[in-house]
């Protein structure tokens, strides 16, 4: 059973965090969206446009399915896992930090990057209407919740140390 599972947007710290509490820890650390170029052999922006976000999704819960089963440490999971239902009932259980960000902040560290499929026009519009479909769900799966706004990667991560 890993550790620690880190929720949360694109872009708000999940796989930099992530390494810093493994490493405080002293466990290991794994990343779905990882796993998943991995094992299919292409980047995840192939995916979602060679066959969908849905065929995407149902890739992810098969990710985040094994790797909370052979993985003991910290997960990071990408930013949309939390939308499949199935996906969010299998983090019953484990320990879940929400890491989130607020609007602005998105913008500023995401906006211009390009290599992000669901950000591709108008980022601060997109980012309002993601924040707004999935904050209710990073909350509904999170046991803990830490802002990352105005804080660097070792202060977030003594954020969430501190909130576990
Ligand atoms: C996505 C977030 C990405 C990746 C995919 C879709 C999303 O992960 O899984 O591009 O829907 O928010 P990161 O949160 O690691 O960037």
């Amino acid at each position: 059973m890993p550790a620690l599972v880190l929720v949360g947007p694109m872009g708000v710290g999940k796989s930099t965090v992530g390494r810093l509490l493994a490493e405080r820890l002293g466990t290991g650390f794994r990343d779905t969206d990882e796993d998943i170029v991995a094992a299919e052999g292409r980047s995840i922006a192939d995916i979602f446009v060679g066959e969908g976000e849905s065929a995407f999704r149902a890739i992810e819960k098969r990710a985040v399915r094994d790797a909370l089963a052979g993985h003991e440490g910290v997960l990071a999971l990408g930013g949309g896992a939390v939308l499949d239902a199935e996906t969010r009932a299998l983090l019953a259980g484990h320990r879940v930090v929400y890491l989130s960000m607020d609007v602005e902040e998105a913008v500023r560290r995401t906006g211009l990057n390009v290599a992000r499929p669901l950000l591709s026009v108008n980022p601060r519009k997109q980012w309002r209407e993601l924040m707004e479909a999935r904050r209710h769900l990073y909350e509904e799966v999170a046991t803990a919740v830490v802002a990352t706004d105005g804080r660097t990667p070792e202060e977030v991560t003594r954020a969430a140390l501190d909130a576990l």
